[in-house]
């Protein structure tokens, strides 16, 4: 992969994370179950140092990240307000959905770098906190499911 090919999937990887801060922002305010809430809100600052990451590592690509602010963070913000109005497990199971493909598009990326070790680390770490979030998302399906 060349470094402008690289620099272009990490650019998807920033819109989703621009796109889950976003969801997690409303949804950390809206979900009324206090525990669910505070997991919840607990995930916001991973989300947005993912997106931080990915942004300074971009640029130090020589890329041009996406900002935040625009056409991502609206988009989440759409997916948040939507979610929010039909309840929590609606929120919840919209979360795991995003988690579950940032998984698949991280280990896709993971596995096709063979160059850029520094990168390669990097969403390393990322991959494996989606999988804590993701694990964590769907346990509490499982607790609402069964209450
Ligand atoms: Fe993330
Ligand atoms: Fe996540």
């Amino acid at each position: 992969m060349n470094s402008e090919g690289l620099i272009e999937l990490l650019n998807r990887l920033l819109e989703a994370e621009l796109m889950a801060v976003e969801y997690y922002r409303i949804h950390a305010d809206a979900i009324v179950e206090p525990e669910i809430a505070e997991g919840v809100r607990a995930i916001l600052p991973a989300e947005q140092a993912h997106a931080a990451s990915l942004a300074a590592r971009i640029k130090k690509l020589g890329g041009v990240p996406v900002s935040p602010g625009g056409t991502a963070s609206a988009q989440g913000k759409e997916m948040g307000e939507t979610s929010r109005r039909e309840g929590t497990m609606a929120m919840l199971t919209l979360e795991l959905a995003q988690e579950q493909q940032a998984i698949k598009d991280y280990a896709a990326c993971v596995a096709d770098i063979e160059e850029d070790m520094l990168t390669l680390e990097m969403l390393e770490e990322q991959l494996f906190d989606e999988m804590r979030h993701a694990k964590w998302l769907k346990q509490r399906i499982i607790d609402l499911t069964r209450t």
